[in-house]
């Protein structure tokens, strides 16, 4: 027995993630799994549990890897009811509000953004996220966009510069001026806090020319390439993402069949966002069409302020299954190691020696409940780096 070893008995349905015998979810039933030094230790038959320090009970519940929430904006202030109550009303998202948080964000205080941050990092772990990806962006100077990522920084090793978000209102009429800035001294001041690099590669955002330039630059500086691409309208972005080796391409809402081949023979994860549709009243993108031709797909929140104000890994797995044609085992493999392959993770989103110790015990038999029931507080307990939550 290890000191500080906790042991999760009779867990009637657990998800590894092992990918072992063609099940991606790698499901064992009956079994238990040993915490040692926040890792995973081992896992085996309930009947073979060894002793351990702490026991949780799990009375034959479903165990599942905590979620991986590989795309989230979470240093904003203020925050935009009203433009969500316009759409339900009929307007059309256009990505237009993202300057109205900018405006917000540069005038609050670093203890109020800190806050904020601190506020939904807590929610998304009572939903049973224990990794998180968090952006900056709304900030759109070197000052804003550095302190951002310095809290984002405070909260995840996942932090992602998002200089170019929108061409701030002080740059509109010379966007090339802007592409220059974020390639000089803003990434300068980004980088020391940044893992990742993102762009908005959209109409009224950034073309595949700047797109291109401001990742190769992030790349030279050593940050990973991932990318918000396809969202409102067909574009360049995926077969950019693509021909760059990003690690994710999000959003993929409207893709080519030449985007579709273009990821699938490739190492780029679909990274799709049930939540913005959701919330900006837009048709869902065809998950089944990139499962079908192979493509790795992963589900995230895209939490921020304008289109997609959910924290909730479930509610997300539930669109999913409804509305875009995943089944249940992929929407869940899609939100775990999904997830973590967006993020290059092998440490997290999946359950097996040497992962960290992060799961979700559900207040449910199985995974399939998560889409089953909707709406429903399912997580029992979160387990983060095996320390219960
Ligand atoms: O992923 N598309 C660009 N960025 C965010 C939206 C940001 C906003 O509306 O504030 C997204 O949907
Ligand atoms: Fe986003």
């Amino acid at each position: 027995m290890t000191r500080g070893s906790l042991v999760v008995d009779h867990i009637g349905e657990l998800v590894t993630n092992d990918g072992r015998d063609g099940d991606p979810l790698g499901i064992r039933r009956d079994a238990a799994l040993l915490v040692e030094d926040g890792q995973v230790a081992w896992i085996g038959s309930a009947r073979y549990a060894p002793a351990a320090d702490r026991r949780i009970d799990a009375g034959g519940a479903a165990v599942l890897p905590g979620f991986v929430d590989s795309h989230a904006h979470l240093v904003f202030a203020g925050d935009r009811a009203a433009e969500f109550a316009a759409r339900m009303a009929g307007e059309p998202y256009t990505g237009g509000g993202i300057r109205t948080t900018v405006g917000a964000t540069r005038a609050a205080s670093d203890d109020d953004l800190r806050a904020t941050v601190g506020r939904l990092r807590a929610e998304m772990l009572r939903q049973g996220t224990t990794t998180v990806e968090i952006k900056s962006g709304y900030g759109l100077t070197v000052a804003d966009e550095a302190r951002s990522l310095r809290i984002a920084a405070e909260f995840t090793e996942d932090t992602t510069f998002l200089g170019a978000h929108v061409v701030p209102a002080e740059y509109a009429d010379r966007p090339d001026d802007y592409v220059g800035m974020v390639c000089g001294p803003m990434l300068a001041a980004a980088a020391p806090y940044a893992r990742w690099i993102d762009v908005f590669c959209e109409r009224g955002a950034f073309d595949a020319d700047h797109a291109r330039a401001i990742l190769a630059c992030g790349q030279a500086a050593g940050l990973g390439v991932r990318l918000h691409a396809n969202q409102l309208g067909p574009g360049p972005g995926v077969r950019l993402g693509v021909e760059l080796g990003a690690a994710s391409v999000d959003h993929c809402t409207h893709l080519t069949d030449a985007d579709v081949d273009a990821l699938a023979g490739s190492e780029t994860v679909a990274t799709l966002l049930p939540g913005a549709e959701f919330s900006t009243r837009s048709p869902y993108p065809d998950a089944r069409r990139l499962l079908d031709a192979g493509v790795t797909v992963a589900l995230a929140t895209d939490c921020n302020p304008g289109s997609s104000y959910t924290s909730s890994m479930p509610f997300c797995v539930a669109l999913a299954v409804r509305e875009m044609r995943m089944t249940p085992a992929e929407a869940v493999w899609a939100a775990t190691a999904g997830g973590a392959a967006a993020l290059r993770r092998t440490d997290v989103g999946r359950l097996t020696p040497g992962a960290r110790a992060d799961l979700i015990i559900l207040d449910a038999p199985s995974h399939l409940h998560l889409a089953y029931r909707p709406g429903v507080p399912l997580i029992r307990q979160v387990l983060h780096n095996g320390v219960p939550r």
